[in-house]
């Protein structure tokens, strides 16, 4: 059966992409964009593209769960423009906001079936209750201040938060998982890493190239496997040969 996928922040340099392969891969793809000349026109024009310009956060209610309605999967790859307005000017809760209206339009579809909440996140979100490795006095000191002071990260902490507490694991109507990528990078799908934890430091980041990424994504979104063993999870994904510390759990063919 094909599988039908709602994606947010397709426009974004991630989102292309993965809105690129999920095309690629035969999957219905609804995509809300805030401007949907944006999008490339070989894209913009397949027939498995339904692009929706609308504002997410505005959107009614009853629209958004129009939108919903029979997807399988829901794929976030929004971001705060990386502009002083983007990073401090409203809204400052893009992703927390996008994340809970998003869940909150499934749970009032009741769905027979519960649909995967998919959200790219980053490795600056540590996962609740203290489960990753513990980082050093000063990385732990550093990520509180730029929590306090930097809006996009305190967001992408409470948008993953919201995940593992708000909806948690006994949810009949929503599944979710957060990838948490390092600092990103340009290139082609390559091999990568999939982690349960942090394996790398802010002051020694890793790199994960935003095409594997959007495989990631694409494979939660579509494969039974992929999602058994990732929903709820938070994994953190990085290029194969980056320096990781955990043994590797999942690679792109
Ligand atoms: N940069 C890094 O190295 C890095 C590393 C790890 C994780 N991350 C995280 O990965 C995520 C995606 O990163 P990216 O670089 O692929 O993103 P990006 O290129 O900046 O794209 C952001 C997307 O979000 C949309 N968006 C922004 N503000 C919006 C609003 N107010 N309403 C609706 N849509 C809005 C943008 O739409 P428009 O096209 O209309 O602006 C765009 O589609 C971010 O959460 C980021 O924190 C980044």
């Amino acid at each position: 059966m094909t599988a039908t996928v709602l994606l947010v922040g397709g426009t974004g340099r991630t989102g292309l992409r993965t809105l690129r392969q999920l095309l690629e891969r035969g999957v219905e793809v609804r995509a809300i964009v805030r401007t949907v000349s944006k999008l490339p026109p070989e894209l913009a024009a397949s027939p498995r593209l339904t692009a929706i310009e609308a504002s997410l956060l505005s959107l009614p209610d009853e629209e958004l769960q129009r939108h919903l309605r029979g997807c399988d999967a829901v794929i976030s790859c929004l971001g705060h423009v990386l502009s002083l307005r983007g990073i401090f000017g409203p809204p400052r809760d893009l992703v927390t906001r996008a994340t809970v209206r998003l869940c909150r339009g499934i749970e009032a579809l009741r769905p027979a079936a519960p649909v995967r909440l998919i959200l790219m996140s980053s490795v600056s979100v540590h996962r609740p209750g203290a489960a990753d490795a513990r980082r050093g006095a000063l990385e732990r000191a550093l990520l509180g201040v730029l929590r306090a002071l930097v809006p996009p990260a305190r967001d992408n902490q409470r948008a993953a938060d919201f995940l593992a507490e708000g909806i948690g694991s006994g949810n009949a109507f929503v599944e979710w998982a957060v990838v948490r990528p390092d600092t990103l990078l340009e290139g082609e799908v390559s091999s990568y890493a999939l982690h349960q934890g942090l394996v790398n430091g802010i002051f020694s980041p890793g790199s994960t190239r935003m095409a594997n990424v959007a495989h990631l994504l694409c494979e939660l979104a579509t494969d039974r496997a992929a999602w058994a063993a990732w929903k709820g999870k938070l994994p953190v994904i990085t290029d194969q040969g980056d320096p990781a510390r955990e043994a590797p759990s999942r690679s792109a063919a």
